[in-house]
């Protein structure tokens, strides 16, 4: 893809910086997965706006290091160590969340599994599903539910970090990490009418491939032209000062639209393509 075209398909985001920094000033921001990829990019980008970073993965001593950054950087930043796939860890995450001074303003809810496997390469591996199922569904529930009053006091604001998938017609091999990512989406956009009345802002922000950690096991993704996790974060902060409902790429409309109206086609061919590679 030349970069024209490259363009083209992700065109440039930007966002004013000052206004993001006065908006921020003050206000406590947690963001899941904030230890690589997306997550770790909005929080570098967030570090310059004053605000308290509420950051949370797995990998304690990342998390220390991105501590660093955001203090060099003049910002506070108050990390959790936590395994989302365990609903006993979000519980004990809940209980600290729940002593932070002035409670939650934004809710970037980001961590989260992808996994591409066979159906039948899944035969003894339910733990695939509901692993996906906790970190990409329970636990935002779970976290939401608690947070919600916090939010609704501080004319909060969530954002979901979902998947283009999700406004696709489901494809192959991806049934556990689709399902997960579609049930939260789904969720999350059936209680938007109901926080947005409270004055809680929710934007769904629909992602097609990017070039992070997560879709690196994927070979079939490498040539693929993919977003970059900075331009992700540009796409939030953007999302934080305008508190827009949605972002998808222009082009998702595209894949919509074909998912309804050529959805045979697209079965068919994923069929034909199947029963060639069981032969091959
Ligand atoms: N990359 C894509 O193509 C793409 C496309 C659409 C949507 N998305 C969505 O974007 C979000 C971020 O993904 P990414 O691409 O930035 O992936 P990534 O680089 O793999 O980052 C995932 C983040 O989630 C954290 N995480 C993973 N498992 C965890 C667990 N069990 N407990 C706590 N934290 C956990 C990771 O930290 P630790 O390992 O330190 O725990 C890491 O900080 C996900 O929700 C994903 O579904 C990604």
């Amino acid at each position: 893809m030349s970069c024209l075209e490259f363009i083209l398909f992700f065109p440039p985001v930007g966002f004013n910086k000052q206004k993001l920094k006065e908006k921020l000033k003050g206000k406590n921001i947690l963001i899941t997965g904030a230890t690589f990829g997306i997550g770790a990019n909005l929080t570098y980008k967030l570090a310059k706006t004053g605000a308290n970073l509420i950051l949370v993965a797995r990998t304690e001593q990342k998390l220390m290091a991105i501590k660093k950054v955001v203090e060099h950087y003049g910002a506070t930043a108050q990390i959790f160590a936590a395994d989302l796939y365990k609903l006993e860890e979000v519980d004990e995450l809940i209980t600290n969340l729940k002593k932070i001074d002035g409670g939650i303003d934004i809710f970037i809810s980001n961590a989260g599994k992808s996994i591409r496997r066979s159906i039948f390469k899944s035969l003894d591996r339910f733990h695939d599903f509901t692993r996906t199922m906790t970190i990409n569904y329970y636990t935002p529930v779970k976290l939401m539910l608690s947070i919600i009053p916090m939010l609704q006091k501080n004319k909060g604001h969530v954002i979901n970090i979902s998947a283009m998938n999700v406004l696709l017609t489901p494809a192959p091999l991806w049934a556990a990490y689709q399902a997960s990512k579609t049930a939260f989406d789904n969720w999350f956009r059936s209680v938007q009418a109901e926080l947005n009345a409270c004055n809680v802002e929710t934007t769904s922000i629909y992602l097609p491939l990017v070039k992070t950690r997560m879709i690196l096991p994927t070979k079939a993704y490498r040539k693929i032209p993919a977003m970059t996790p900075n331009h992700v974060a540009n796409i939030v902060c953007k999302s934080i000062i305008t508190r827009r409902k949605k972002y998808a790429p222009w082009w998702a409309i595209f894949g919509q639209i074909s998912s309804v109206l050529l959805r045979r086609i697209f079965e068919k061919f994923t069929i034909k393509n199947q029963r060639k590679k069981l032969i091959s």
